[in-house]
């Protein structure tokens, strides 16, 4: 019995709620703020709004003004997000959000959303043509190609490094929505010298393998200088070369009558 009596109310309230999500829905637009610019036969029509999902209006410009298509004329249209292209406001306040889209045949990058916060706008958006200028500059290397000034969307070049330099990361960089993929860095090579060598009381333990430079990622074997010995094992007599530096090991004269002898 009760619940022949609560169903029908609930059934109302329920239909209510429905129809208004409805309005809501479908009116979502009202008379659009146009900035420098009204909609066409503007008085005529003001007393149909908010106005549904798919309505079209034309709308002039004022003069000296022109639409985002450079026309004088254009159409806005109601969609359930709002006016699109979307109209400006006089002011914005706190947390509000407006929404750019790229003219035809522009690539967004960034978030296509701006918000007003404490007064300032967040990072406009960039509408890019997808295209890359130069490849960028590394040091101590090149493209292999020659360099151009534009390259197509996913065009790619390739990087070598100059003698002895170690490349490091891709060789190869592409262009994707107007930005190019990180490029590789040229490590030093190691520089053995004499001098260094013989403060350190070491030789080079290959005689057929005197090599004086080394890459980067690259050993190089000493020993130590005859009557000598190594006085720490660190760094080793085998030791490695990283961008440009190496741990030289150190050996000191060998003592006959040392104590661990
Ligand atoms: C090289 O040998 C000399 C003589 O033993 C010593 O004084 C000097 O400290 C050694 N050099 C290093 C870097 O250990």
């Amino acid at each position: 019995m009760v619940s022949v009596v609560i169903f029908p109310f609930s059934f109302l309230i329920f239909l209510i709620w429905i129809l208004s999500l409805c309005f809501l829905v479908m009116k979502p637009c009202d008379f659009p703020q146009i900035k420098n610019g009204r909609l066409h036969n503007e008085e005529r029509y003001r007393p149909y709004f908010p106005v549904p999902v798919g309505k079209r209006f034309h709308y002039l410009c004022n003069s000296g003004f022109v639409t985002a298509s450079r026309r004088y004329w254009g159409f806005i249209h109601c969609t359930a997000r709002g006016w699109r292209p979307g109209t400006k406001k006089e002011e914005y306040s706190h947390d509000d959000v407006v929404e750019y889209v790229c003219n035809p045949r522009y690539l967004l990058k960034g978030p296509n959303k701006i918000q007003c916060v404490d007064g300032k706008w967040t990072t406009l958006p960039i509408c890019s043509t997808g295209k890359c200028g130069p490849p960028p500059p590394i040091d101590n290397g090149d493209i292999t190609s020659f360099p151009l000034p534009i390259y197509a969307p996913s065009s790619s070049v390739e990087y070598q490094c100059k003698y002895l330099y170690q490349l490091q990361g891709n060789k190869k960089i592409t262009c994707r929505n107007g930005e190019w993929s990180e490029p590789p860095k040229c490590l030093h090579p190691c520089v053995i010298s004499e001098e260094i060598m013989e403060r350190h009381n070491i030789t080079l333990r290959w005689i057929e393998n005197q090599k004086l430079y080394i890459k980067s990622g690259d050993y190089a074997e000493f020993q130590c200088k005859s009557g000598y010995r190594q006085t720490n094992t660190r760094p080793p007599l085998r030791t490695l070369c990283i961008d440009g530096h190496i741990d030289f090991p150190s050996c000191s004269i060998y003592m006959i009558n040392s104590k661990d002898e």
